[in-house]
């Protein structure tokens, strides 16, 4: 069986948690084996880098190089291996965030995150000289969970201690939706838009549709 991955985007407060554990529970429910993971962290070191970057100021390019950095430890740890299990991989968040977040919200450079993404996703030397992997690792499926960035602030007004991101104003969150919606651009093929400004059962109904679309489940 082909592994499979699928990966969960938005803005804080979008509200992706409970609906990545119900899609996981969906898989098993199917009989597939499932690994269950975020970014940045999935590893020791990645969430010894996501403690960094969520609490210490640093300017973008730092940041980008350690989220870079704990995908590289994520995906050859974690993620690879569970594909070539033919496992599926959900994950809360990946390179798309990076774009976002680092890309759109703090304005870091497009084009230098481009050939982060080529280095730390590209094919190995050993498989480029197979010819067995091609092309970039990048998830089957992206959920992209769209949400207006003064919702997302109401939501998580008083939720909890906000780390670094969480605390940015509204403004910064709309870039980063701005950022989000450029790299649907990129690649419509692989993003499902989620409507998430509306109940929990409605945004579920729209991630089976989504899943169902893309004859991942039944
Ligand atoms: P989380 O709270 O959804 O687990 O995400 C952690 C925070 O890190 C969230 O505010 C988004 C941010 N982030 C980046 O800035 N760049 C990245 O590449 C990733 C994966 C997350």
């Amino acid at each position: 069986m082909n592994g499979l991955f699928i990966s969960f985007e938005g803005i804080d407060g979008a509200g992706k948690s409970t609906h990545i554990a119900a899609l996981a529970q969906a898989f098993e429910a199917q009989g597939r084996a499932v690994t269950l993971t975020r970014e940045p962290g999935g590893t020791p070191l990645a969430e010894t880098l996501r403690a960094m970057v969520l609490n210490e100021p640093m300017d973008a390019l730092t940041e980008s190089l350690l989220v870079f950095a704990a995908r590289r430890d994520h995906i050859g740890r974690v993620i690879a291996p569970a594909l070539a299990q033919g496992r599926v991989v959900v994950c809360d968040r990946f390179s798309d965030a990076t774009f976002a977040y680092q890309g759109a919200g703090r304005e870091f450079d497009w084009d230098v995150l481009h050939t982060l993404e080529r280095w730390v996703q590209g094919p190995s030397a050993a498989a480029l000289a197979n010819g067995t992997a091609p092309k970039l690792l990048q998830p089957d499926l992206t959920l992209w969970f769209d949400l207006p960035a003064t919702v997302a602030a109401q939501r998580l007004a008083g939720a909890r201690v906000p780390d670094k991101f969480e605390a940015q104003p509204a403004a910064f969150f709309e870039k980063v939706s701005a950022g989000y919606a450029r790299r649907l651009r990129e690649d419509p093929a692989r993003f499902a838009r989620i409507d998430a400004n509306q109940g929990p059962d409605g945004v579920w109904m729209e991630v089976l549709a989504a899943l169902r679309a893309k004859g991942l489940l039944p």
